[in-house]
């Protein structure tokens, strides 16, 4: 395991952090899922007997249930051997006393008495600026100064000027961005992370693998992988794209089987900042245009086409299409636009009058292709 200096915290930190958001599951009466705990606490152990020390977890997770699998799993020693994280769930904060509230929810969920790390958990605009009228900084000083918590961050889902206004907004020790070789323009994106990285905040990087996709590409771009004389899986290639930058300390995978966490361990072994050849750089940049070459619809989701009379949603549907051809999961196709058409915001809405195709600038032939898209999604 390579480990790195975690900024300004003074700890050292493993490059793989255990994500807590995927642990294995069982089925309990009906379809209802709950955590494979003997199994999920037998790979957290194994994944720090053999060198990870950053554990993620959240309030939300596996519907609640993953903080206290966390907890369970910390037993025995184990705490003390890890830097663990959970998230503020700023959803269900109305007025400044629900943040203490939930914090104290959730140690006693974990059953461990400080957190390492707290995170404001999944930060956008809207709610970054509720979270100022509450006086969050209030509330994390308090946190720290009663030994609560120790270290504070935030993880982040919007675009790149969001990002920036709330890395300056606070004295930060972290953030926690989404990051992959086909997400790198793609909210905070590596200018957001190279912003933090000149502030000497430490990035730690979730979906890296971009939820699992990354692992399973589609058949002509494995064997391009494949080609390749470096021989690395497909895995391998999206944590050492993570890893090369020296501003990400910790890449967090969910992983969802031992064979992953021993997989992920073996492949850590090697994954060092400023370790690609430019070879090996040029080679990922092929990758993904080789994806990106796979996507149908020139959409760039300026929503100049919205609202639609009809209320079709025809970004959204554009959006999903692409992905399914990108990452070949026809089954994603399905499954997403099953959702439009609950809402009754799928293509088969368009009563072909034309006010979108007069709007969209790329001047898509939009009214033939959502007949297209929802012959092929149904
Ligand atoms: N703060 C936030 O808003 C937020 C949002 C997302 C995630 N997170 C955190 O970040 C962590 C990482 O994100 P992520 O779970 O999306 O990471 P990820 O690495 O992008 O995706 C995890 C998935 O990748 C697959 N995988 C992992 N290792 C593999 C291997 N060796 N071989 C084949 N497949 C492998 C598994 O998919 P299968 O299960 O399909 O096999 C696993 O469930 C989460 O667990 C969570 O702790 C935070």
């Amino acid at each position: 395991m390579q480990y790195v200096p975690f900024g300004k915290t003074g700890h050292q930190v493993s490059r793989l952090g255990f994500g807590m958001m995927r642990l294995p599951t069982k089925v309990v009466e009906g379809d209802k899922k709950v955590i494979d705990r003997d199994e999920a606490i037998r790979m957290l152990r194994y994944g720090i007997d053999h060198g990870i020390n950053y554990v993620d977890t959240a309030y939300g997770y596996h519907d609640g249930e993953s903080e206290i699998v966390t907890g369970l799993g910390l037993k025995d020693g184990y705490r003390e051997r890890v830097l663990l994280t959970s998230k503020l769930p700023q959803w269900f904060v109305n007025k400044e006393e629900d943040m203490d509230r939930l914090l104290d929810e959730q140690l006693k969920k974990l059953d461990v008495s400080y957190l390492d790390f707290y995170l404001l958990h999944a930060l956008h605009d809207e709610a970054f600026s509720k979270l100022q009228r509450l006086n969050y900084q209030k509330f994390l000083q308090k946190a720290q100064a009663d030994g609560r918590i120790r270290h504070v961050g935030f993880s982040f889902h919007d675009s790149r000027e969001v990002f920036l206004r709330i890395i300056d907004d606070y004295d930060w020790d972290m953030a926690q961005i989404q990051l992959n070789y086909l997400d790198d323009q793609f909210q905070a994106g590596v200018d957001g992370l190279y912003y933090a990285g000149e502030k000497g905040i430490s990035v730690v990087v979730m979906e890296p693998l971009r939820g699992g996709a990354l692992a399973n590409p589609p058949e002509s771009i494995k064997k391009s992988m494949e080609a390749n004389s470096n021989g690395f899986s497909p895995v391998e290639w999206a944590f050492r794209y993570v890893g090369n930058f020296p501003q990400v300390v910790t890449i967090l995978s969910g992983m969802s089987t031992m064979e992953q966490v021993q997989d992920n361990l073996r492949i850590f072994e090697n994954v060092k900042p400023n370790s690609l050849t430019d070879e090996q750089k040029r080679f990922i940049g092929d990758l993904k245009n080789q994806y990106l070459a796979r996507v149908k619809v020139g959409c760039t989701a300026c929503d100049y086409c919205q609202p639609c009379p009809q209320g079709v949603k025809i970004p959204r549907i554009f959006r999903i299409y692409n992905e399914s051809h990108m990452l070949g999961n026809p089954d994603a196709l399905k499954w997403n636009y099953g959702a439009l058409i609950k809402e009754k915001a799928d293509g088969s809405q368009c009563v072909a009058c034309g006010a979108c195709e007069a709007a969209c600038p790329q001047q898509l032939p939009i009214i033939d292709t959502l007949k297209l898209i929802d012959s092929e999604a149904r």
